[in-house]
């Protein structure tokens, strides 16, 4: 699959609207009335009170071949109609995570931490895409985006809460949780 450059921008009007942003750890962002997600090509700035993030979908890194094969047996696309609830969770990682090689972090990852396995849980419910950040130098390294039902948002909370306690999630060093609703 091709990779996919998208922009999140925090717009006064949008097809997200934004119930919520909390800083989890580090510095928060600015709130916003609303989300706007472009793929393909970067927009234009939006107003100085906004942010704009961006990132793109690429290969995967840590995944196994059984693990591959699990997830796309049991998850979902995005743009479900009744996924009208999502999740955009920017994330930083510390300079000690990114010192590390590639096989220690695949074993904090899912030997230690259970994420995929974890994660696997959840699904179908949860729709997600990843976005690389880190080679743009961006502010984060990774955007999180999910999707689920409204009636899905207790298992979501449990879901973030689960891998929070994590091994991995000790090398976080900046993660900003913000819950959006998708307008009728
Ligand atoms: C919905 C259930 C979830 C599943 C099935 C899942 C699965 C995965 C998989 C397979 C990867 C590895 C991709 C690779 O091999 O490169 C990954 C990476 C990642 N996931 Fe999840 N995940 C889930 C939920 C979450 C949640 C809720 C968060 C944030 C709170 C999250 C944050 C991340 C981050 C930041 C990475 C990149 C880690 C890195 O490369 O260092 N995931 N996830």
């Amino acid at each position: 699959m091709q990779p996919i450059l998208v922009t999140f921008a925090a717009v006064p009007d949008g097809p997200w609207r934004i119930a919520d942003v909390k800083a989890v750890t580090g510095d928060g962002l600015a709130r916003a009335p609303a989300l706007a997600i472009t793929e393909g090509c970067a927009i234009q700035d939006p107003p100085a009170s906004s942010w704009v993030l961006r990132g793109i979908t690429s290969n995967v890194r840590y995944t196994t071949r059984s693990e591959l094969d699990a997830l796309s047996a049991a998850q979902e696309g995005l743009g479900r109609p009744q996924a009208t609830r999502a999740a955009l969770i920017p994330i930083r990682k510390s300079p000690a995570w990114w010192a590390l090689a590639q096989e220690e972090r695949r074993a904090i990852m899912e030997e230690q931490s259970r994420h995929i396995k974890i994660g696997m849980e959840y699904l179908p419910a949860v729709a997600r895409r990843l976005h690389h950040c880190r080679d743009l130098l961006e502010p984060f390294d990774f955007i999180t985006w999910f999707e689920y039902a409204p009636d899905q948002a207790n298992a979501f909370e449990e879901l973030v809460g689960r891998l929070r306690e994590t091994e991995e999630w000790r090398y976080v060093e900046r993660e900003i949780d913000v819950r959006l609703v998708r307008r009728g």
